[in-house]
């Protein structure tokens, strides 16, 4: 390791207490075989970080279905733990065996923090360990911040978009309607972009304050998910008497129940679910699926009484996409999410975990810069 890197650092954990989370200092590891360390610019909020910091590692996964708002299907995280998904920065260390990647590289990746043997592997910390695939390279045209916002959202984008109509494949001659049922969230931005690349014709739901904002990522109709008649306009908007594929990535209230309704008869009819629902209130018709880009990021996962293993078609399909998204980013056809820079550094996040808790996130990704971390 190069000598101009300090002994130490500092990581952010989840306390005892299971509500907050504090800074501590621990020694910096060395890259492993296969794995890069970067020093964290920017890393970024995502709702499964609130879901951690509410609760203990004794509360039973199946116990904690819904809260705030928010369906948490993740796991949890013990006392001591790291914590934190997205992160972006320069790669400072090389691990044996790492030829394709090179010390001041710009890149940005996600972690699993349930899955993490130890707190570097997590993104909320001043350093981090990953292993060299699947990282995105950043473009000069992007900032590392902006970079932040990429990597969990749009796989799980992606994730869940290719289990139910196989894209990146494209949509069949003629095009065909798909619905991102929350298009504003960081998760539906993503969708938004991946369906409209693929061809379909991209309908959303989202505040009116956000359509404008929507369509420019490629949905053709932005709808307010709040007006009374949001169904009709949706199956109007189709011009097939409804859409051939429902991507709700939001899971909150009877978002699934509602968007499964503009399906059209003779179609398809499958509906992605970004978070895992109690599928018996739901419409039998329809094939619901639920993922986690565990397998994308090459690894397994198992929590909530759900084992998901690695498959090299997955660790595949994640790595293609990044090299894909580095050069689409590069020519401004696919935008991160616009970016929402919390004050503190990583001592801001236990604010901006309230912050996301309250709703007040709309459109945009609460995002910490590492250097704003005070000594
Ligand atoms: N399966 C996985 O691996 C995975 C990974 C990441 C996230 N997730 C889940 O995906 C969901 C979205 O995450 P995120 O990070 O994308 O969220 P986010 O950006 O924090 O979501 C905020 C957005 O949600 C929109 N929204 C809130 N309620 C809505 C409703 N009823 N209908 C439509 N839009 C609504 C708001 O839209 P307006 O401001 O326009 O009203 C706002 O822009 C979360 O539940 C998260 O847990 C799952």
């Amino acid at each position: 390791m190069p000598s101009a890197l300090p002994s130490t650092q500092r990581v952010l954990t989840f306390q005892a207490d299971s509500k907050t989370v504090a800074l501590e200092t621990i020694p910096l590891d060395k890259p492993g075989p296969g794995q890069v360390l970067i020093k964290n610019a920017a890393v970024a909020q995502n709702p499964a970080d609130c879901a951690f910091s509410l609760f203990s590692s004794t509360i039973a996964v199946p116990d904690i279905v819904r809260v705030t708002g928010k369906v948490i299907d993740y796991g949890m995280l013990s006392a001591g733990q790291g914590m934190g998904w997205d992160f972006a920065g320069r790669i400072v260390a090389l691990g044996e065996g790492v030829t394709d990647n090179k010390i001041g590289d710009r890149i940005a990746g996600c972690h699993i923090p349930v899955n993490s043997v130890k707190t570097v592997q997590n993104a909320f910390c001043e350093y981090t360990l990953a292993a060299v695939k699947p990282l995105l390279r950043i473009p000069d045209s992007i900032t590392d911040e902006e970079a932040s916002t990429i990597p969990l959202a749009s796989l799980t984008a992606l994730h869940l978009l290719n289990i139910i109509s196989g894209i990146p494949k494209r949509a069949p001659l003629g095009g065909r309607a798909f619905l991102i049922w929350g298009g504003s969230s960081s998760v539906g931005q993503f969708a938004i972009q991946l369906a409209h690349i693929a061809g379909y014709k991209v309908i959303t739901t989202a505040s009116p304050k956000n359509h404008a904002f929507v369509k420019s990522l490629g949905a053709a109709v932005a709808i307010d998910y709040r007006a009374p008649d949001v169904l009709e306009q949706i199956v109007a908007a189709s011009g097939w008497g409804g859409v051939d594929y429902v991507f709700d990535a939001i899971c909150e209230g009877n978002s699934a129940e509602l968007a499964s309704k503009t399906l059209r008869k003779g179609g398809p009819r499958k509906v992605a679910l970004a978070n895992q629902l109690d599928l018996n209130n739901l419409n039998q018709s329809v094939d619901y699926y639920h993922g986690v880009p565990s397998a994308l990021l090459n690894d397994d996962l198992n929590i909530g009484g759900v084992y998901r293993p690695r498959n090299r078609t997955d660790f595949d399909l994640a790595i293609d996409f990044f090299e894909n998204a580095a050069g689409w980013l590069e020519e401004g056809r696919f935008k991160p999410n616009p970016v929402t820079v919390h004050p503190g550094g990583l001592s801001g996040i236990q604010d901006g975990l309230d912050f996301m808790k309250a709703g007040k996130v709309s459109g945009s990704k609460l995002v910490y810069r590492v250097a704003d971390t005070p000594a």
